[in-house]
């Protein structure tokens, strides 16, 4: 039988929470984490997905039992260490790790303090180290993943971002922390083939939630724009297909990625940006 459990970090709002809710809805156990002075917005995502999945004829405590909340900040080992071990202890045996909680940073590198430098890659790159190498370590201990969960791969994913490939000024921290997961994220996979773990990263570009809204106010504040102005100016401007991104396109990428269909796919560092080309 087949029993797949999933962790998504910083998935109390955004990106996070669609991903977790397209997990769900695929069959997928899923742990909610966010960081720990989040943990209202936690309980509220995890009574919303237990609520999404509940089907009319199941007893409640099936779609309880399929959605926890777990706070943890990514930034600590240790964090991360007990996020997967109660994970595993109240949903199964883990078989997806999505790495998905991030930062931004609106700063021309310039004004860049030693202080912001740490922030962001703490959250962005070693965030992302302790969920990979957790995950994968408990993957590793629970052994072959076909006896142990019906799957034929356990896998890893991480958020990068369209800066991964491609820069953008005053957005250069953030890019350099966006570049090294798609490092990171080749070099996992290259370590974890042997353990039939594969790692993989999307790649969004512009997508509408609450980090957006952070790098419009910054991005209006240095070039002069009122709020919602950059969103608009850089979506109409960088997107081909015309419209800004919703956290469910990067979901619907997600679950691809998540799903058997791409047993074979790992290194890969994967757009889901609608075209952007920042020229
Ligand atoms: N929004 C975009 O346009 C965009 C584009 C490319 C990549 N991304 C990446 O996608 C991911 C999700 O972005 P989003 O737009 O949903 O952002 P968001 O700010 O809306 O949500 C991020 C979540 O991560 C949580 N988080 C932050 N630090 C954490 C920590 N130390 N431990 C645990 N949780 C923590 C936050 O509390 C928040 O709930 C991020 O990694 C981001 O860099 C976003």
């Amino acid at each position: 039988m087949v029993q797949r459990t999933a962790i998504v970090t910083g998935s109390a709002r955004g990106i996070g929470k669609a991903i977790a809710l397209r997990l769900v809805q695929d069959g997928y156990s899923v742990c909610i984490n966010d960081i720990p002075s989040s943990q209202d917005a936690i309980d509220a995502t995890v009574n919303e997905l237990r609520t999404a999945v509940r089907q009319p004829d199941q007893p409640a405590e099936i779609a309880l039992s399929r959605v926890i909340g777990v706070a943890a900040d990514v930034t600590s080992s240790t964090q991360v260490e007990r996020l997967v071990k109660e994970t595993v202890e109240k949903l199964g045996p883990l078989t997806l790790m999505v790495a998905n909680a991030g930062i931004a940073q609106v700063k021309p590198l310039l004004a860049v303090t030693e202080e912001d430098i740490d922030s962001v890659l703490s959250v962005n790159v070693k965030g992302v180290f302790n969920c990979y190498t957790q995950a994968a370590r408990q993957m590793i201990a629970q052994g072959n993943p076909t006896e142990v969960a019906g799957v034929g791969v356990y896998k890893i994913l991480g958020a990068a971002s369209i800066v991964s490939h491609k820069p953008f000024p005053t957005l250069g921290m953030y890019s350099a922390s966006k570049w090294a997961v798609r490092g990171l994220t080749q070099a996992m996979a290259m370590e974890m083939a042997p353990n039939k773990i594969t790692v993989n990263a999307y790649a969004p570009g512009i997508v509408d939630t609450a980090m957006w809204e952070q790098i419009d106010d910054g991005l209006g504040a240095l070039e002069g724009r009122g709020k919602g102005e950059s969103l608009k100016l850089y979506s109409d401007r960088f997107i081909a297909l015309g419209r800004t991104s919703r956290p469910e396109d990067v979901a619907g990428l997600v679950g691809f990625l998540s799903g058997p269909d791409s047993d074979y796919v790992t290194g890969q560092t994967m757009l889901v940006d609608g075209g952007v080309i920042f020229t």
